[in-house]
């Protein structure tokens, strides 16, 4: 009986081990971890992560920015791409990483409408990067940062913790700010992110990630095929410095309805003032559902591959930014060259400018309490 039963235990473990040695193998890297230098950058030595899933699947992360440098996801017929843009080296993102590629964004994803805001009655001027605008954190923010890591191995998978800490002053925001974002690569090729942050004096935070994603591989061809689905019926419509005017306007018979799947191109071109404000998609969806709560977001799928991915988040808004600035003068990974929509970006967060806006969720961080955020990117194949 006991023997019979240690007989079909060994088995099966002989079958897992089997099987999981066949997906490692598909990608060519081992479960775990592995740490190698990617040279140096404000004097600190800069590290390369690759974190490898049981299924083979591989995230590569850099504590410069905390990076995401590549992901590789199988499609329908188990073949590895990688379906992020970047660079192939340091040096790419040291020199030339305008678009963000790949990074965390902080102390504030997305515009503070002339780098201005008030809070305890008193007005801070944060540095101006976009015009008279600050954007994504100003001329240094969390992109360009060297990060301090701690690799973990969680319940979920392998992970990597990044943590940064923003002194007060720093592109003139107020309280030291602790910033921690965890990566996980999950066992069911899930990317997640866990963002968090504490201060020692009431601020203003919002935290994002930029990858910019093309699920039939980087720099194969535009992305304009790809099937969308947004879980918003409103967005926030721009004035033409990108600044949300403050309103929230129906989807409703606009090309701004991704409410079902609809591809990223089919309505692009259309002759509508918001598409001409952002130089075709690049605005804030107002999420579905309860903020605080990790609910899905967006879809997108890619039929040639058969790669869709989800996002689930808690923020209330999601910036879709469909790379319209990409514009060939950046050749990244593998010499591929990033031409107009290469690449599209699905940010999730609070809503831009919306310390200049009392109407939109709050982005204050008061002193002593703790600012959490989760986001999942989530990877299957589909056979349709
Ligand atoms: C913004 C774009 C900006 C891009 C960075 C997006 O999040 O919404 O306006 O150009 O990031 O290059």
């Amino acid at each position: 009986m006991v023997s019979k039963k240690i007989v079909s235990l060994i088995a099966l473990l002989a079958v897992i081990a089997l099987s999981s040695g066949l997906q490692v193998k598909a990608q060519g890297g081992r479960v775990g971890v592995k740490k190698e230098s990617f040279g140096k950058a404000d004097g600190r030595d800069v590290f390369l992560y690759t974190l490898t899933n049981a299924r083979g699947a591989e995230a590569r992360i850099t504590n410069y920015g905390g990076i995401l440098v590549s992901l590789k996801m199988p499609d329908r017929k188990g073949k590895f791409d990688d379906i992020v843009l970047g660079y192939d080296n340091l040096d790419g993102y040291l020199k030339n990483n305008g678009p963000y590629m790949g990074a965390l964004i902080g102390r504030y994803g997305n515009r503070i409408a002339k780098g201005r805001f008030t809070l305890n009655g008193v007005e801070y001027k944060l540095a101006t990067n976009n015009g008279e605008n600050h954007l994504h954190g100003g001329i240094k923010g969390f992109d360009k940062v060297v990060w301090d890591t701690k690799p973990l191995r969680t319940k979920a998978g392998e992970a990597l913790e990044l943590t940064y800490l923003s002194r007060d002053g720093e592109e003139g925001y107020p309280g030291n700010l602790t910033a921690r974002v965890t990566y996980t690569l999950t066992n069911n090729n899930e990317l997640k992110i866990d963002y968090s942050a504490t201060t020692d004096k009431d601020t203003i935070v919002n935290l994002t990630h930029h990858s910019y994603f093309n699920l039939a591989g980087q720099g194969s061809g535009d992305i304009l095929n790809h099937q969308l689905m947004i879980a918003a019926t409103r967005f926030t419509p721009i004035d033409a410095g990108s600044i949300p005017t403050g309103e929230l306007r129906s989807v409703n018979g606009t090309p701004f309805d991704f409410t079902r799947p609809t591809a990223i191109g089919a309505h692009i071109n259309d002759a509508d003032e918001q598409l001409k404000n952002g130089s075709g998609y690049d605005h804030n969806f107002v999420l579905n559902g309860q903020m605080g709560v990790l609910r899905l977001a967006a879809k997108a799928y890619e039929a040639t591959t058969g790669r869709e991915m989800e996002v689930w988040t808690t923020e209330p808004g999601l910036q879709f930014y469909s790379g319209n600035f990409l514009d060939g003068t950046i050749t990244g990974k593998e010499g591929k060259v990033y031409n107009k929509r290469y690449g599209f970006c699905l940010e999730t967060q609070h809503f831009p400018d919306s310390p200049n806006k009392p109407q939109f969720p709050s982005t204050v961080l008061r002193k002593g309490s703790r600012y959490h955020t989760t986001t999942i990117y989530r990877f299957t194949t589909q056979k349709r």
